[in-house]
Protein backbone atom coordinates (compact mmCIF):
# COMPACT_ATOMS: atom_id res chain seq x y z
CA UNK A 1 0.00 0.00 0.00
CA UNK A 2 1.20 3.38 -0.64
CA UNK A 3 1.35 6.45 1.24
CA UNK A 4 -2.63 7.45 1.81
CA UNK A 5 -2.01 11.44 0.88
CA UNK A 6 -3.43 14.16 3.33
CA UNK A 7 -6.90 14.15 1.81
CA UNK A 8 -8.66 12.08 4.17
CA UNK A 9 -12.37 13.63 4.64
CA UNK A 10 -13.43 13.82 8.16
CA UNK A 11 -16.49 15.51 9.85
CA UNK A 12 -16.58 16.25 13.25
CA UNK A 13 -19.29 15.36 15.28
CA UNK A 14 -20.17 17.70 18.09
CA UNK A 15 -18.22 21.37 19.36
CA UNK A 16 -17.15 20.28 22.82
CA UNK A 17 -13.72 19.66 24.39
CA UNK A 18 -12.53 16.70 22.87
CA UNK A 19 -14.04 17.81 19.44
CA UNK A 20 -11.09 20.83 19.51
CA UNK A 21 -8.21 18.43 20.91
CA UNK A 22 -8.97 15.73 17.88
CA UNK A 23 -9.37 18.78 15.48
CA UNK A 24 -6.14 19.93 16.48
CA UNK A 25 -4.23 16.79 16.63
CA UNK A 26 -5.61 16.23 12.32
CA UNK A 27 -3.76 19.11 11.68
CA UNK A 28 -0.71 17.23 12.32
CA UNK A 29 -1.82 13.75 10.81
CA UNK A 30 -0.27 12.21 7.42
CA UNK A 31 -3.65 11.83 5.77
CA UNK A 32 -6.48 13.75 7.59
CA UNK A 33 -8.13 17.04 6.92
CA UNK A 34 -10.93 18.18 9.27
CA UNK A 35 -13.24 18.98 6.12
CA UNK A 36 -16.54 19.73 8.20
CA UNK A 37 -18.00 20.28 11.40
CA UNK A 38 -21.80 19.55 12.70
CA UNK A 39 -23.33 20.67 15.59
CA UNK A 40 -26.88 20.87 17.75
CA UNK A 41 -26.93 24.54 16.79
CA UNK A 42 -25.31 26.33 14.14
CA UNK A 43 -23.44 29.41 15.91
CA UNK A 44 -21.36 26.37 17.79
CA UNK A 45 -20.57 25.15 14.04
CA UNK A 46 -19.81 28.60 13.00
CA UNK A 47 -17.57 29.42 16.43
CA UNK A 48 -15.58 25.73 15.81
CA UNK A 49 -15.05 26.63 12.12
CA UNK A 50 -14.10 29.78 12.39
CA UNK A 51 -11.37 28.21 15.55
CA UNK A 52 -10.17 25.25 13.35
CA UNK A 53 -10.13 26.80 10.01
CA UNK A 54 -13.39 24.85 8.71
CA UNK A 55 -15.11 26.04 6.02
CA UNK A 56 -17.84 23.61 6.14
CA UNK A 57 -20.48 24.19 8.98
CA UNK A 58 -23.20 22.39 9.81
CA UNK A 59 -26.65 22.83 12.04
CA UNK A 60 -27.42 19.68 12.61
CA UNK A 61 -25.60 16.18 13.09
CA UNK A 62 -27.77 14.96 10.25
CA UNK A 63 -26.52 17.72 8.03
CA UNK A 64 -23.22 16.70 8.58
CA UNK A 65 -23.81 12.53 7.75
CA UNK A 66 -25.33 13.87 4.44
CA UNK A 67 -22.01 16.10 3.32
CA UNK A 68 -20.86 14.60 0.65
CA UNK A 69 -17.34 15.06 1.24
CA UNK A 70 -16.89 13.72 4.87
CA UNK A 71 -15.38 10.45 4.54
CA UNK A 72 -15.54 9.43 8.02
CA UNK A 73 -17.38 11.12 11.01
CA UNK A 74 -14.96 11.39 14.60
CA UNK A 75 -18.41 11.18 17.31
CA UNK A 76 -17.24 13.22 20.22
CA UNK A 77 -20.69 13.71 22.43
CA UNK A 78 -21.56 12.08 25.66
CA UNK A 79 -21.20 8.67 26.00
CA UNK A 80 -24.81 7.68 25.51
CA UNK A 81 -25.73 9.48 22.75
CA UNK A 82 -22.57 8.12 20.76
CA UNK A 83 -24.45 4.83 19.54
CA UNK A 84 -27.85 7.06 17.91
CA UNK A 85 -25.00 8.48 15.99
CA UNK A 86 -23.03 5.86 15.17
CA UNK A 87 -25.54 3.73 13.49
CA UNK A 88 -26.84 6.80 12.04
CA UNK A 89 -23.50 7.84 10.28
CA UNK A 90 -22.89 3.89 9.08
CA UNK A 91 -26.62 4.73 7.87
CA UNK A 92 -25.56 7.38 5.73
CA UNK A 93 -22.56 5.32 4.41
CA UNK A 94 -19.47 7.34 6.79
CA UNK A 95 -16.46 5.69 8.89
CA UNK A 96 -16.93 5.91 12.05
CA UNK A 97 -14.16 6.62 14.52
CA UNK A 98 -16.56 7.26 17.86
CA UNK A 99 -15.07 8.40 21.72
CA UNK A 100 -14.45 5.57 24.00
CA UNK A 101 -16.82 4.11 25.67
CA UNK A 102 -18.05 3.34 22.35
CA UNK A 103 -21.35 2.90 24.42
CA UNK A 104 -22.90 2.80 27.91
CA UNK A 105 -22.64 -0.65 27.93
CA UNK A 106 -21.21 -3.92 25.98
CA UNK A 107 -25.57 -4.74 24.14
CA UNK A 108 -25.65 -1.07 23.31
CA UNK A 109 -22.10 -1.15 21.52
CA UNK A 110 -23.35 -4.80 19.56
CA UNK A 111 -26.10 -2.16 18.02
CA UNK A 112 -23.23 0.04 16.40
CA UNK A 113 -21.13 -3.08 15.55
CA UNK A 114 -23.98 -4.48 13.46
CA UNK A 115 -24.84 -1.27 12.00
CA UNK A 116 -21.14 -1.39 10.59
CA UNK A 117 -20.96 -4.78 9.53
CA UNK A 118 -24.67 -4.10 7.39
CA UNK A 119 -23.43 -1.21 6.24
CA UNK A 120 -19.58 -1.99 5.22
CA UNK A 121 -18.27 0.90 6.91
CA UNK A 122 -15.26 0.76 9.30
CA UNK A 123 -16.11 1.74 12.75
CA UNK A 124 -13.31 2.08 15.40
CA UNK A 125 -13.17 2.83 19.18
CA UNK A 126 -10.87 6.04 19.54
CA UNK A 127 -8.62 4.73 22.63
CA UNK A 128 -5.98 6.93 21.09
CA UNK A 129 -3.37 5.29 23.40
CA UNK A 130 -3.66 2.02 21.42
CA UNK A 131 -2.38 4.05 18.07
CA UNK A 132 0.64 5.43 19.70
CA UNK A 133 4.46 3.42 19.15
CA UNK A 134 4.65 3.16 23.01
CA UNK A 135 1.83 0.65 23.01
CA UNK A 136 3.25 -1.29 20.12
CA UNK A 137 6.57 -1.40 21.59
CA UNK A 138 5.04 -2.68 24.74
CA UNK A 139 3.44 -5.22 22.98
CA UNK A 140 6.51 -6.13 21.36
CA UNK A 141 8.28 -6.68 24.61
CA UNK A 142 6.02 -8.45 26.36
CA UNK A 143 5.49 -10.94 23.67
CA UNK A 144 9.31 -11.42 23.58
CA UNK A 145 8.98 -12.32 27.42
CA UNK A 146 11.60 -9.40 28.36
CA UNK A 147 9.44 -9.85 32.16
CA UNK A 148 9.19 -13.83 31.64
CA UNK A 149 5.27 -14.77 32.25
CA UNK A 150 2.58 -12.09 32.87
CA UNK A 151 1.38 -12.21 36.33
CA UNK A 152 0.10 -9.02 37.67
CA UNK A 153 -0.94 -5.85 35.84
CA UNK A 154 -1.82 -2.44 37.73
CA UNK A 155 -3.35 0.36 36.17
CA UNK A 156 -4.84 3.46 36.99
CA UNK A 157 -6.61 6.66 35.45
CA UNK A 158 -8.46 8.94 37.37
CA UNK A 159 -8.61 12.56 38.15
CA UNK A 160 -10.30 14.90 40.52
CA UNK A 161 -13.49 16.63 38.36
CA UNK A 162 -14.82 20.07 40.00
CA UNK A 163 -17.85 19.97 41.82
CA UNK A 164 -20.60 19.66 38.66
CA UNK A 165 -23.98 17.56 39.14
CA UNK A 166 -24.91 18.62 36.25
CA UNK A 167 -21.42 17.97 33.89
CA UNK A 168 -21.09 14.75 31.93
CA UNK A 169 -19.08 13.14 34.15
CA UNK A 170 -21.41 13.31 37.44
CA UNK A 171 -24.73 13.37 35.59
CA UNK A 172 -26.11 9.74 35.60
CA UNK A 173 -28.28 10.88 32.85
CA UNK A 174 -24.90 11.77 30.29
CA UNK A 175 -23.49 8.30 31.19
CA UNK A 176 -21.35 9.74 34.77
CA UNK A 177 -19.27 8.30 36.75
CA UNK A 178 -15.53 7.48 36.43
CA UNK A 179 -15.73 3.46 34.89
CA UNK A 180 -17.38 4.58 31.97
CA UNK A 181 -15.28 7.88 31.29
CA UNK A 182 -11.73 6.69 32.30
CA UNK A 183 -12.05 3.28 33.96
CA UNK A 184 -12.40 2.15 30.47
CA UNK A 185 -8.48 2.82 29.54
CA UNK A 186 -6.59 0.73 32.75
CA UNK A 187 -9.47 -2.24 31.67
CA UNK A 188 -8.31 -2.01 28.25
CA UNK A 189 -4.65 -1.83 29.09
CA UNK A 190 -5.09 -4.92 31.47
CA UNK A 191 -6.82 -6.98 28.73
CA UNK A 192 -4.46 -6.22 25.98
CA UNK A 193 -1.34 -7.20 28.26
CA UNK A 194 -3.31 -10.43 29.20
CA UNK A 195 -3.85 -11.21 25.69
CA UNK A 196 -0.07 -10.50 24.47
CA UNK A 197 1.32 -12.89 27.10
CA UNK A 198 -0.85 -15.03 25.95
CA UNK A 199 -0.44 -14.45 22.18
CA UNK A 200 -3.40 -13.02 21.02
CA UNK A 201 -4.73 -9.39 20.21
CA UNK A 202 -6.09 -8.92 23.69
CA UNK A 203 -7.75 -11.27 26.19
CA UNK A 204 -11.40 -10.88 28.61
CA UNK A 205 -11.13 -11.95 31.96
CA UNK A 206 -12.94 -14.94 33.30
CA UNK A 207 -13.59 -13.35 36.91
CA UNK A 208 -14.15 -9.55 37.55
CA UNK A 209 -14.20 -8.28 41.19
CA UNK A 210 -15.30 -4.62 41.50
CA UNK A 211 -15.76 -1.88 44.85
CA UNK A 212 -16.65 1.78 44.61
CA UNK A 213 -17.92 4.87 46.27
CA UNK A 214 -20.80 6.07 44.87
CA UNK A 215 -21.28 9.86 46.06
CA UNK A 216 -24.28 12.46 46.32
CA UNK A 217 -23.85 12.66 42.20
CA UNK A 218 -25.27 8.61 42.12
CA UNK A 219 -22.82 7.33 39.98
CA UNK A 220 -19.23 5.92 40.72
CA UNK A 221 -16.89 8.60 41.31
CA UNK A 222 -13.91 6.47 42.34
CA UNK A 223 -14.18 2.43 41.75
CA UNK A 224 -11.39 -0.72 42.07
CA UNK A 225 -11.61 -3.64 40.36
CA UNK A 226 -9.40 -7.03 40.00
CA UNK A 227 -9.55 -8.91 36.44
CA UNK A 228 -8.34 -12.36 36.64
CA UNK A 229 -7.32 -14.21 33.18
CA UNK A 230 -5.95 -17.47 31.98
CA UNK A 231 -2.81 -18.20 32.54
CA UNK A 232 -2.36 -17.16 35.99
CA UNK A 233 -2.73 -13.08 35.10
CA UNK A 234 -4.13 -10.99 37.58
CA UNK A 235 -5.09 -7.10 37.12
CA UNK A 236 -6.30 -4.52 39.57
CA UNK A 237 -7.33 -1.12 37.94
CA UNK A 238 -8.76 1.80 40.12
CA UNK A 239 -10.59 5.09 37.95
CA UNK A 240 -12.28 7.85 39.74
CA UNK A 241 -13.75 11.46 38.65
CA UNK A 242 -13.24 12.77 41.86
CA UNK A 243 -9.68 11.92 43.03
CA UNK A 244 -6.50 12.30 41.68
CA UNK A 245 -4.41 8.93 40.90
CA UNK A 246 -0.91 8.52 39.74
CA UNK A 247 -2.35 7.30 36.26
CA UNK A 248 0.65 5.12 35.59
CA UNK A 249 0.74 1.56 34.97
CA UNK A 250 3.22 -1.30 36.35
CA UNK A 251 3.53 -4.68 35.07
CA UNK A 252 5.29 -7.85 37.04
CA UNK A 253 6.48 -10.83 35.47
CA UNK A 254 8.01 -13.96 36.80
CA UNK A 255 11.57 -12.16 35.58
CA UNK A 256 11.02 -8.98 36.13
CA UNK A 257 8.66 -5.42 35.95
CA UNK A 258 7.82 -2.66 33.65
CA UNK A 259 6.79 0.58 35.06
CA UNK A 260 4.83 2.43 32.43
CA UNK A 261 4.84 6.31 33.56
CA UNK A 262 2.62 7.80 30.85
CA UNK A 263 0.34 5.01 29.72
CA UNK A 264 -2.03 6.85 28.20
CA UNK A 265 0.05 7.94 25.54
CA UNK A 266 1.71 11.75 24.52
CA UNK A 267 -0.66 14.59 23.59
CA UNK A 268 1.90 15.80 21.05
CA UNK A 269 5.19 14.57 19.77
CA UNK A 270 8.24 13.90 21.93
CA UNK A 271 9.83 10.69 22.75
CA UNK A 272 8.09 8.02 24.67
CA UNK A 273 9.85 5.99 27.61
CA UNK A 274 9.26 3.15 29.87
CA UNK A 275 11.06 1.11 32.26
CA UNK A 276 11.92 -2.57 32.58
CA UNK A 277 13.33 -3.54 35.56
CA UNK A 278 15.48 -7.29 35.84
CA UNK A 279 17.72 -8.72 37.40
CA UNK A 280 18.44 -6.20 40.01
CA UNK A 281 19.47 -3.46 37.39
CA UNK A 282 16.94 -1.12 35.37
CA UNK A 283 16.74 -0.62 31.12
CA UNK A 284 14.86 2.79 29.67
CA UNK A 285 12.98 1.59 26.29
CA UNK A 286 12.45 4.96 24.23
CA UNK A 287 11.45 6.19 21.04
CA UNK A 288 10.15 8.85 19.04
CA UNK A 289 6.59 9.99 18.89
CA UNK A 290 6.64 11.92 15.81
CA UNK A 291 2.80 13.21 16.35
CA UNK A 292 0.45 14.00 19.12
CA UNK A 293 -1.83 10.54 19.78
CA UNK A 294 -5.21 12.15 17.83
CA UNK A 295 -3.12 12.59 14.75
CA UNK A 296 -1.61 8.76 14.61
CA UNK A 297 -5.85 7.59 15.90
CA UNK A 298 -6.56 9.24 12.83
CA UNK A 299 -3.90 7.92 10.94
CA UNK A 300 -5.24 4.66 11.88
CA UNK A 301 -8.55 5.12 10.52
CA UNK A 302 -8.01 6.25 7.33
CA UNK A 303 -4.77 3.32 6.34
CA UNK A 304 -7.05 1.03 7.38
CA UNK A 305 -10.04 2.52 5.06
CA UNK A 306 -7.31 2.58 2.30
CA UNK A 307 -6.98 -1.23 2.88
CA UNK A 308 -10.61 -1.62 2.08
CA UNK A 309 -10.69 -2.69 6.07
CA UNK A 310 -13.87 -2.11 8.41
CA UNK A 311 -11.71 -2.98 11.64
CA UNK A 312 -8.28 -1.60 11.83
CA UNK A 313 -5.52 -3.73 13.04
CA UNK A 314 -4.22 -4.68 16.91
CA UNK A 315 -3.35 -2.73 19.16
CA UNK A 316 -6.22 -0.41 17.78
CA UNK A 317 -9.63 -1.71 18.54
CA UNK A 318 -11.09 -4.21 17.13
CA UNK A 319 -14.82 -4.61 17.13
CA UNK A 320 -14.83 -7.95 19.56
CA UNK A 321 -12.08 -5.54 21.62
CA UNK A 322 -14.30 -2.95 22.55
CA UNK A 323 -17.46 -5.89 23.01
CA UNK A 324 -15.10 -7.23 25.39
CA UNK A 325 -14.12 -4.31 26.83
CA UNK A 326 -18.14 -2.86 27.86
CA UNK A 327 -18.53 -6.41 28.69
CA UNK A 328 -15.53 -6.28 31.34
CA UNK A 329 -16.87 -2.64 32.58
CA UNK A 330 -20.71 -3.75 32.63
CA UNK A 331 -19.43 -6.57 35.14
CA UNK A 332 -17.70 -4.27 37.43
CA UNK A 333 -20.63 -1.44 37.36
CA UNK A 334 -22.58 -4.09 38.52
CA UNK A 335 -20.53 -4.54 40.95
CA UNK A 336 -20.21 -1.05 42.38
CA UNK A 337 -23.74 -0.80 41.77
CA UNK A 338 -24.05 1.65 39.30
CA UNK A 339 -26.53 1.65 36.52
CA UNK A 340 -27.91 3.92 33.71
CA UNK A 341 -30.95 4.26 31.65
CA UNK A 342 -29.61 2.60 29.17
CA UNK A 343 -29.10 -0.50 31.16
CA UNK A 344 -32.60 -1.40 31.30
CA UNK A 345 -33.42 -0.14 27.58
CA UNK A 346 -30.85 -1.99 25.65
N1 LIG B 1 -10.02 10.28 23.93
C1 LIG B 1 -9.88 11.23 24.80
O1 LIG B 1 -8.78 11.68 25.11
C2 LIG B 1 -11.12 11.84 25.42
C3 LIG B 1 -10.99 12.93 26.27
C4 LIG B 1 -12.15 13.53 26.75
C5 LIG B 1 -13.39 13.00 26.43
N2 LIG B 1 -13.48 11.91 25.62
C6 LIG B 1 -14.81 11.36 25.25
O2 LIG B 1 -15.42 12.25 24.34
C7 LIG B 1 -16.82 12.38 24.60
C8 LIG B 1 -17.14 13.85 24.83
O3 LIG B 1 -16.40 14.35 25.92
P1 LIG B 1 -16.12 15.94 26.13
O4 LIG B 1 -15.33 16.04 27.37
O5 LIG B 1 -15.59 16.53 24.89
O6 LIG B 1 -17.62 16.45 26.41
P2 LIG B 1 -18.19 17.93 26.26
O7 LIG B 1 -17.10 18.95 26.32
O8 LIG B 1 -19.32 18.02 27.22
O9 LIG B 1 -18.76 17.97 24.76
C9 LIG B 1 -19.77 17.11 24.34
C10 LIG B 1 -20.43 17.71 23.11
O10 LIG B 1 -21.42 16.77 22.67
C11 LIG B 1 -22.51 17.45 22.09
N3 LIG B 1 -23.76 16.92 22.67
C12 LIG B 1 -24.68 16.17 22.01
N4 LIG B 1 -25.68 15.83 22.82
C13 LIG B 1 -25.42 16.37 24.02
C14 LIG B 1 -26.11 16.39 25.26
N5 LIG B 1 -27.29 15.74 25.42
N6 LIG B 1 -25.55 17.05 26.28
C15 LIG B 1 -24.38 17.66 26.15
N7 LIG B 1 -23.68 17.70 24.98
C16 LIG B 1 -24.20 17.06 23.93
C17 LIG B 1 -22.29 18.94 22.31
O11 LIG B 1 -21.84 19.50 21.07
P3 LIG B 1 -22.79 20.40 20.17
O12 LIG B 1 -23.41 21.39 21.11
O13 LIG B 1 -21.88 21.01 19.20
O14 LIG B 1 -23.83 19.53 19.52
C18 LIG B 1 -21.18 19.01 23.33
O15 LIG B 1 -20.34 20.11 23.16
C19 LIG B 1 -17.11 11.46 25.81
O16 LIG B 1 -17.66 10.25 25.36
C20 LIG B 1 -15.74 11.22 26.43
O17 LIG B 1 -15.60 9.94 27.00
C21 LIG B 1 -12.37 11.35 25.10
Amino acid sequence: MGPVAKSFGWGVLSTGRIAGTFTRGLAESRTGVAMAVGSRLQEAANKFGTEHGIARRHGSYEALLADPQVQAVYIATPHPQHATWAIKAAEAGKHILCEKPLAVNAAQARTIVDAARRHKVLLMEAFMYRCSPQTARLVGVIRSGAIGEVRLVQAAFGFRAGWDPASRLLNRALGGGGILDVGCYPVSLARLVAGAALKLPFADPLEVAGAGHVGESGVDESAVATLKFAGGIVAEVATGVRVNLDNVARIYGTEGWIHLPMPWGLKSAGTYSFTVHKGGGSEEVTGPVERGNYAYEADVVADAVARGAVEAPSPAMSWNDSLGNLATMDRWRAAVGVTHPEDTAS
